[in-house]
């Protein structure tokens, strides 16, 4: 009876608008829009606003992509994937993390894009909620949306390091709630969940009959403590991953999601129909990937060496970073000290200073006008020259 209730209510709270009209634009594309026409007209713009990797995918990588085109092979797969990488990935997750994983319950995706289309497509009826964090990474609240579901963004601060937690969990959650999702290190904060905090709210997840999915997109590029995976606390997780980040291969389009095995069957129905498989060479290049931890250490390091670089100047410039991110290649810091509008921070910074960044509105609404997103996936030698340019702009 309640659930009914909480349905109509979602169901009213959309009448009249049309579900595409519930989809936001990334609004950073605008900055970046503009940024591109600075750059036509001549001038050199610092860019800190992108979240992809500036380096190339390793060479082994694309040798092997070459190699594997050369076969002529270059048809479907199965639509749940090669079974050569589900194999390899399977047994770089007992590596990587300790936990068996049957090869079946690893579902190749173009990108994780590809995986969250899915899997939202599969747990959501019309009016159903996903509880995800704000600020968080923008297209989920759009995927959610786009299935009919209802995402339900919950405020976090500097108290969960910007996670959700059992506590948030319980205060938010409605009977037709399906999942909770967490970005773990976040997007835009950097910043990893704590070990209790993720068993507990993957045991709220399960106590509920419901799913906690987890985004590990960013594990591997972390910088002290390492990462821990979902299932490590809870064997009915449902974790994401792919080789956007971690490999320097956003292009490629290849990701994966592991699902408990009542699952597959519903998933592997939709991927028939959705995708019909992931790029096929890109799924052979992928387990050359898993086997090139030297490319990605030395990315890592880089990634670190900037990361210290921007700790070490930002705060006596005004911009608080209250939790120091160990992980992705984001800084998000609090600029209050500077301006109360971040949005118009950094677009006057863009006019002036030829500097790019992410104002805290592309990541939800809670407090976003106090913060703002440095992305180090810049050259160390841009990002000197970036700080440099900011200083001059705040003097
Ligand atoms: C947290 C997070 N998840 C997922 C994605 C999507 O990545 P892809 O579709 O390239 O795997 C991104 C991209 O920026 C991201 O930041």
């Amino acid at each position: 009876m309640i659930a009914l209730r909480t349905n109509r209510n979602a169901c009213s709270k959309l009448q009249g608008m049309r579900r595409i009209d519930l989809i936001e634009p990334f609004r950073v594309m605008q900055l970046l829009e503009r940024a591109k026409e600075m750059e036509t007209a001549g001038r050199k713009i610092i860019h800190m606003e992108i979240g992809e990797p500036d380096f190339p995918t390793p060479a082994a990588v694309i040798e092997a992509a070459r190699q594997q085109l050369a076969t002529g092979d270059n048809f479907y797969t199965p639509s749940t994937g090669n079974p050569d990488l589900q194999q390899a990935l399977s047994v770089w997750y007992k590596q990587e993390y300790g936990v068996d994983v049957t090869p079946g319950r690893i579902l190749i995706t173009p990108g994780t894009s590809g995986a969250f289309s899915l899997i939202y497509a599969v747990l959501l009826e019309a009016g159903e909620s996903v509880l995800l964090s704000d600020p968080g990474y923008p297209c989920q609240r759009n995927f959610i949306r786009l299935t009919g579901g209802d995402p339900i963004n919950i405020p976090v601060g500097p108290e969960t390091r910007y996670h959700l937690s059992a506590a948030l969990l319980a205060k938010h959650w409605q009977n037709n709630t399906r999942a909770a999702l967490i970005i773990n290190p976040s997007n835009p904060t950097g910043t990893l969940i704590e070990d209790n905090a993720m068993a507990a709210v993957a045991a709220t997840c399960r106590d509920h009959g419901s799913y906690l999915i987890s985004d590990e997109i960013y594990h591997g590029l972390t910088y002290g403590a390492k990462a821990r995976c979902a299932l490590e606390f809870d064997d009915n997780a449902i974790v994401v991953n792919g080789f956007s980040k971690r490999w320097a291969m956003t292009g490629w389009r290849i990701g994966w999601i592991i699902v408990p095995e009542n699952l597959i069957e519903a998933c592997r129905r939709v991927m028939q129909n959705i995708f019909i498989a992931a790029p096929t060479l890109s799924q052979y290049a992928a387990i050359t990937a898993l086997g090139a931890a030297d490319a990605v250490e030395a990315m890592r390091r880089a990634y670190d060496e900037r990361r210290r670089y921007l700790l070490a100047e930002l705060p006596a410039m005004g911009f608080d970073i209250v939790v120091e991110p160990q992980g992705a290649f984001y800084i998000y810091a609090n600029i209050s000290r500077i301006t109360p509008d971040a949005r118009q921070f950094c677009w006057q910074l863009l006019e002036d200073a030829g500097v790019a960044l992410t104002p805290g509105e592309d990541f939800g609404v809670f407090r976003a006008d106090e913060h703002i997103r440095f992305s180090y996936a810049t050259g160390l030698d841009d990002i000197r020259e970036g700080i440099r340019r900011i200083k001059k702009f705040l003097l």
